[in-house]
């Protein structure tokens, strides 16, 4: 799905193809060797002749099956969304009749398909640009708040899709995600993105962020002041993703969010206020003493458990249904 603004109104990229000019997007296979991604890139550029460079998180596939010769076959088309100067020149290939840019409500009525994705999407970017302007609000709050600062002053934004079913929350950004500017980067960022595996997830499929987002100078706890300076963004960071389930790593978050008290008496466990939360100890603490590495990847099992218990899936989006037409390899669609 490619978009872009013309005089402030969003418009999103249609081609036209046959006889009755159906709507339709940029699409095609996957080749030997390219990734979904690079698929989409190389077949908007022959389709529109537009370089796109897709949403890093934005992610709906659409999952469907076939008969073929007597053998039931999986099939599956992967969206992707990218954004494109209002200037830009579209040129179509010979294999459409032409294009047009409409707005959702326009698309809406004609495009007969998928409104599904369509809705998805428009939502989607509604949600992307809600988040970048609460993000731009939050970095400039050291500014803001100079005698109760002592926190730095670089802002370290949360990262995942807006459309995550899992975010994982955490203390503070370290000294390596300060210098980066993106959350769990470091040594404690390397065990997550192996402890968010160990329960069955990807970590381009969930979203990680943490209560304060700015480095605390030599790594110090948070004061309970500076958290509550932060407490409302995180509120409607959280209230943007609408999560289903909200990991709770170390002391600081399992209290703020979950009201704990004794987080070595809880972790492991998922708790209902209001939201569902699961507690777990920071990954920090098992990089720092080992004793605690078997007991936060019994939590992240025990967690992959409850997201299955709870039927909350990440890895797909949309329905797995019959399809009729044979296509015989994995489509992407921009
Ligand atoms: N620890 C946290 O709590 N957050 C980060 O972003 C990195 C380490």
């Amino acid at each position: 799905m490619v978009y872009r603004y013309e005089r402030g109104i969003r418009k999103f990229l249609f081609l036209t193809k046959g006889p009755k000019d159906r709507l339709d997007l940029p699409k095609g296979h996957i080749e030997k060797g390219e990734s979904a991604e690079q698929a989409a890139i190389r077949e908007t550029k022959e389709e529109t002749g537009l370089d796109v460079k897709p949403d890093r998180f934005f992610r709906f596939t659409v999952a469907f099956w076939f008969m073929a010769e007597g053998e039931k076959i999986r099939n599956s088309v992967r969206y992707f969304l990218a954004k494109v100067p209002a200037e830009a020149k579209v040129t179509i290939s010979d294999e459409h009749n032409g294009f047009v840019w409409l707005t959702y409500e326009e698309a809406m009525k004609r495009w007969k398909f998928k409104k599904e994705i369509l809705k998805f999407t428009n939502d989607y970017i509604d949600r992307l640009e809600a988040m970048e302007k609460l993000n731009a609000e939050y970095s400039m709050l050291p500014g803001q708040a100079k005698g109760q600062w002592g926190l730095s002053t670089r802002f370290v934004p949360g990262e995942g899709p807006l459309s995550a079913s899992v975010m994982f929350i955490g203390q503070a950004p370290g000294a390596e995600e300060d210098a980066r500017q993106r959350p769990f980067v470091g040594r404690s960022g390397v065990l997550l993105s192996h402890l968010i595996k160990l329960a069955g997830l990807r970590r381009e499929d969930v979203y990680i962020t943490s209560v304060v987002q700015f480095f605390p100078p030599k790594n110090r706890m948070p004061t309970p002041e500076e958290a509550a300076l932060c407490r409302p963004f995180l509120e409607r960071q959280i209230e943007l993703i609408k999560p289903s389930m909200i990991v709770t790593l170390g002391a600081l978050a399992s209290k703020e969010l979950a009201g704990v008290d004794n987080i070595m008496q809880v972790h492991g466990h998922a708790i209902e206020k209001g939201r569902m939360y699961f507690v777990t100890i920071h990954p920090a603490a098992a990089v720092r003493l080992k004793k605690n590495m078997p007991l936060i990847e019994h939590d992240f099992r025990t967690l992959k458990a409850a997201l299955e218990s709870a039927g909350i899936k990440q890895k797909k989006q949309g329905k797995v249904r019959p399809h009729p037409a044979n296509k015989p390899k994995t489509s992407a669609a921009t």
